[in-house]
């Protein structure tokens, strides 16, 4: 099995919403603080969140499971978002909504599962021979092409890797060179270079450059101890699904055909339940032998309800096995039929079976105090100018309908303003946009005094 090329998978997120949400907001005593981190009000939910987020970091909660219920925009996508950033990015944190597990090409199951492992993660520990140092120079030496043509190719690095007690001129490989460029490495930057696989770590940037003028994305890292070349502890962390894409065989054998086709469609991999049993011995040994350690992260199940039956009972079983995530739902739903049964109905759609495990966090509505902060904190994320009157007019708007609504009518009045020659909103844009749009329940209304109008 190969560890050392693991390339993350991780699923890029799509929270344009909720970018405001940095955390939960808690003191140290774990109680949430009115207004902090992006978060508004919702207090009890808040706290709830916190005391599983310990458990989370006490290892204490793997195979759970923690079930986010309440009303559309009372803010559990926000809460789950939360969770995760006060995880911290060494914990996996893989979101999914329920209708994802729907395709035509792919099991529910299998969707399912590669989720799971998604969320479960892996610390690698490895003794390795290293370069490691501040780049002191990076030099690329071209030549001309060797076949010919216009172009210059790269025909080698020279590098200087500077430490505490010496520093060392290093002759690379272009493909390393590659590396460095995507790793945008840069001189003054700390690198290490493993001696067998050519990999690049951008570790930050050394601290002796701290007082620059630099973004406060920067990190900064003190220059390293002992020789350029040396022996180095690494510690690499990867999900169980970034090790099963990364020992899945291409489809194919190696003839003439199979390449071709291989140049034709991108390149496909198969995971099989066989590699992922395989994977799961190789894991498991590495955990024994001390090298590696378990880190259940989190798999969000946003829309729970949007599941069936199948994904229930496969859910159950899979929340049982040794190699189990941290799984938090959400739903908006109270009682209603269980997709895929005939008319089993249940509270929130999901299995009582499944649901005795689970512990469940209310979201409530929000005061309209609560609502107008919130649509503040949003404004201004979106950098959208605005009248304090609006808010309240607003906050009003979302009372009626949802918070989502209300946050959903910001963009489009911004735009009216605009047109309308005005630098900030005015209520006027708000109640043209709200008579513009129809919210979910008074389409639902109008769709129910209209219905004779309407195809069936
Ligand atoms: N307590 C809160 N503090 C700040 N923003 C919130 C809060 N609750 C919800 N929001 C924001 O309001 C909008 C709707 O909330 P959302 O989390 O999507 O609700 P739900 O998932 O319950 O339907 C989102 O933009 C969300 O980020
Ligand atoms: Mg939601």
């Amino acid at each position: 099995m190969k560890i050392e090329e693991v390339k993350s998978t991780t699923k890029t997120q799509r929270i344009a919403a909720h970018t405001h949400v940095k955390g939960l907001g808690l003191n140290e005593n774990g109680t949430a603080i009115p207004i902090a981190a992006g978060l508004v009000g919702q207090e009890a939910g808040r706290e709830a969140a916190g005391v599983i987020v310990e458990l989370i970091k006490a290892k204490k909660m793997a195979g759970r499971a923690v079930l986010l219920a309440g009303p559309p925009g009372t803010g559990k996508t926000a809460l789950a978002l939360a969770i995760a950033q006060d995880l911290g990015n060494k914990v996996p944190f893989c979101p999914m909504v329920g209708s994802e597990v729907y395709s035509s090409e792919i099991k529910k199951t299998e969707v399912l599962m590669e989720n799971f492992r998604r969320a479960i993660g892996l610390r690698i520990k490895e003794i390795k021979e290293v370069y490691e140092g501040e780049v002191t120079e990076m030099t690329p030496v071209e030549t001309e092409n060797p076949f010919g043509g216009y172009g210059k190719t790269v025909s080698h690095v020279i590098i200087g890797l500077k430490t505490i007690k010496g520093t060392k001129q290093l002759k690379l490989d272009p493909s390393i060179y590659e590396s460095l460029q995507k790793e945008k490495v840069q001189i003054g930057d700390v690198i290490y270079i493993e001696a067998n696989t050519g990999a690049v770590k951008r570790q930050g940037r050394s601290d002796t450059f701290a007082t620059e003028y630099d973004l406060e994305a920067e990190q900064y890292v003190p220059l390293p101890k002992g020789e350029v070349h040396k022996k180095k502890e690494i510690v690499q962390d990867v999900t169980l699904h970034d090790l099963d894409v990364a020992n899945a065989r291409p489809q194919g054998g190696q003839d003439i055909m199979s390449m071709m086709g291989q140049l034709i469609k991108p390149k496909k991999t198969e995971i099989t339940d066989k590699l992922r049993k395989e994977i799961n011995k190789v894991v498991n040994k590495y955990i024994d032998q001390g090298i590696a350690e378990l880190v259940p992260g989190v798999l969000f199940i946003d829309e729970v309800h949007m599941l069936d039956i199948e994904c229930f009972t496969y859910l159950h079983r899979a929340l049982e096995s040794s190699l189990a995530p941290i799984v938090i739902f959400a739903t908006n739903r109270g009682r209603c039929t269980i997709k895929g049964t005939e008319d089993i109905q249940s509270p929130h759609g999901m299995p009582l079976d499944l649901l005795d495990r689970i512990m469940i966090i209310r979201t409530l509505p929000y005061r309209i105090e609560d609502m107008i902060q919130i649509i503040k904190i949003r404004a201004h994320t979106e950098g959208i100018p605005i009248e304090d009157d609006c808010l309240q007019l607003l906050a009003e708007i979302g009372d009626k309908t949802t918070l989502r609504y209300a946050v959903q009518l910001l963009t489009p009045s911004s735009i009216l303003a605009r047109i309308n020659g005005k630098d900030k909103i005015n209520k006027e844009e708000i109640e043209e946009c709200n008579d513009l749009f129809f919210d979910a329940k008074s389409s639902a209304k109008l769709l129910q005094e209209e219905e004779d109008k309407y195809l069936k």
